[in-house]
């Protein structure tokens, strides 16, 4: 119980009740007498003063009271669902509410097992995400769950400007849906070209030390941003891209990750604030360059799929770079900076209106794969128009596929 709990807010819880502070001295007690664990707080400060010191100011930052207890045990009910579902899950904030709803239509559109959804959006998208997605066709096969965004409440501020709005989100994600196994996160502007299945098949090809499965950042050094420009430690020889990230979140709440800040190892929820707090100054890409440093640090724990699997416009506005999508066509598509909605990169926006366009339950070669096509023609005056065929490559293969497991009544 104690090592699977977040430390730092058992620090924190104790050091409440202690001072009776009143509105939250009732809260934190039926917390802890929640999870039967009040045994434990005379424990965690002895723990504290002898393991810790050397970094005891830090854990006030990390805080976790407000927002990683209440979330973890408000969204408690994954016990009483098994595991057989495939859990995705998304952070909508801003204006990212047609993408993220695109993104969900194409993973409904192709996927066999069920999916559940865990949707973390800020509070003024929750009305329009709940109509537009009880109208989905779901066939029983698709659940939900809209959360709000959840920060350590007192470092709040720190971790949402540290990137994109409410990106490093996906940080917590382990320490907030405790009872679910495994997910797979991703970025709103992803794209499934094919089953979420096929993804999610990689976690039974985990070896023993992995924990999580990612992308290389690039494919080509020449090109790479961490090999040439980054000021700290970064996974393998170009980084990686955390859009599309796969996690075994079991064993990411129960690993202890070598770092450079301590020789004692920390787990995941005691590792975030103070690899922020060292590199604070030295990052570009926010929680990106902290998946960098642990796993620069962990690499044993990291399982590499190859790009087509996270497929961007890097690997094609310089010329093709991406030789397994060459081959196979791109599985899944990653349209980041903002190509699905300027007229940068006419592809990758043309796959996206094509998905956003499409209505379910119509023909998908007649209402999805031929007017894509003839978009996709009009772009080959760019670099990834050049290349068009494997924006489809894959497409056209889900699509037959789909139809013969409907023919075959699966
Ligand atoms: C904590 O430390 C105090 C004094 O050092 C000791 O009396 C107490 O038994 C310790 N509690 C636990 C749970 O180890
Ligand atoms: C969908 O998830 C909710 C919790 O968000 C749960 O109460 C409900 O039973 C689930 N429905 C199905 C069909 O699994
Ligand atoms: C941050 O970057 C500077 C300049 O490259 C470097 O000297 C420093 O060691 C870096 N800090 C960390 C914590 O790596
Ligand atoms: C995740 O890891 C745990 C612990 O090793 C294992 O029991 C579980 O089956 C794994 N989940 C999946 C989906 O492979
Ligand atoms: C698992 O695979 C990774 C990456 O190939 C490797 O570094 C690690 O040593 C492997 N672990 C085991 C136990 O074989
Ligand atoms: C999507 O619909 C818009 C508006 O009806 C149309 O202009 C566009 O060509 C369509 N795109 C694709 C790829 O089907």
């Amino acid at each position: 119980m104690f090592s699977s709990l977040n430390y730092l807010s058992f620090v924190l819880l104790c050091s409440m009740r202690q001072r009776s502070y009143k509105t939250f001295w009732k809260e934190a007690d039926s917390l802890v007498k929640s999870v039967g664990v009040s045994h434990l707080c005379s424990r965690c400060q002895n723990l504290s003063v002898s393991f810790w010191n050397s970094y005891w100011m830090l854990p006030s930052d990390v805080c976790g009271m407000n927002c990683f207890w209440e979330a973890a045990f408000r969204y408690d009910y994954m016990k009483t669902h098994p595991s057989e579902k495939m859990h995705l899950a998304v952070v909508a904030c801003g204006e990212r509410l047609e993408e993220t709803v695109t993104m969900l239509r194409s993973a409904i559109i192709f996927s066999i097992k069920p999916l559940h959804f865990h949707i973390f959006a800020e509070d003024q998208l929750h009305e329009s995400f709940k109509d537009i997605l009880d109208e989905f066709p779901y066939e029983g096969r698709v659940n939900y769950t809209l959360y709000p965004i959840t920060f350590p409440s007192e470092s709040a501020a720190e971790w949402k400007k540290l990137f994109k709005p409410c990106a490093s989100q996906r940080l917590f994600l382990p320490l907030i849906l405790k009872n679910v196994d495994s997910l797979l996160y991703v970025d709103t502007d992803i794209l499934f070209l094919r089953p979420v299945d096929d993804i999610w098949s990689f976690l039974r090809k985990f070896n023993s030390t992995q924990i999580a499965a990612m992308a290389p950042e690039h494919e080509e050094p020449r090109i790479g941003w961490y090999n040439r420009f980054a000021r700290h430690p970064y996974y393998g020889v170009t980084g990686i891209n955390s859009g599309v990230m796969l996690m075994n979140m079991t064993r990411i709440r129960r690993k202890y990750f070598k770092n450079d800040m301590t020789p004692v190892r920390l787990q995941w929820g005691e590792i975030l604030m103070p690899l922020l707090k060292k590199y604070k100054l030295n990052i570009t890409w926010g929680d990106q360059d902290l998946l960098n440093i642990m796993f620069f640090h962990n690499p044993e724990s990291l399982y590499v799929f190859p790009c087509q699997w996270n497929y961007r416009p890097d690997h094609c506005i310089y010329g093709s770079n991406c030789k397994a999508a060459e081959e196979e066509g791109i599985f899944i598509l990653h349209g980041n900076r903002g190509v699905y909605h300027d007229d940068k990169q006419p592809t990758f926006r043309a796959v996206y209106e094509a998905i956003k366009n499409y209505s379910f339950g119509d023909d998908l070669v007649h209402s999805l794969l031929q007017p894509l096509e003839q978009e996709l023609q009009k772009t080959t005056h760019t670099y990834c128009g050049r290349v068009y065929k494997v924006f489809i490559k894959q497409l056209t293969q889900s699509i037959r596929d789909l139809y013969a497991r409907r023919s075959k009544g699966r």
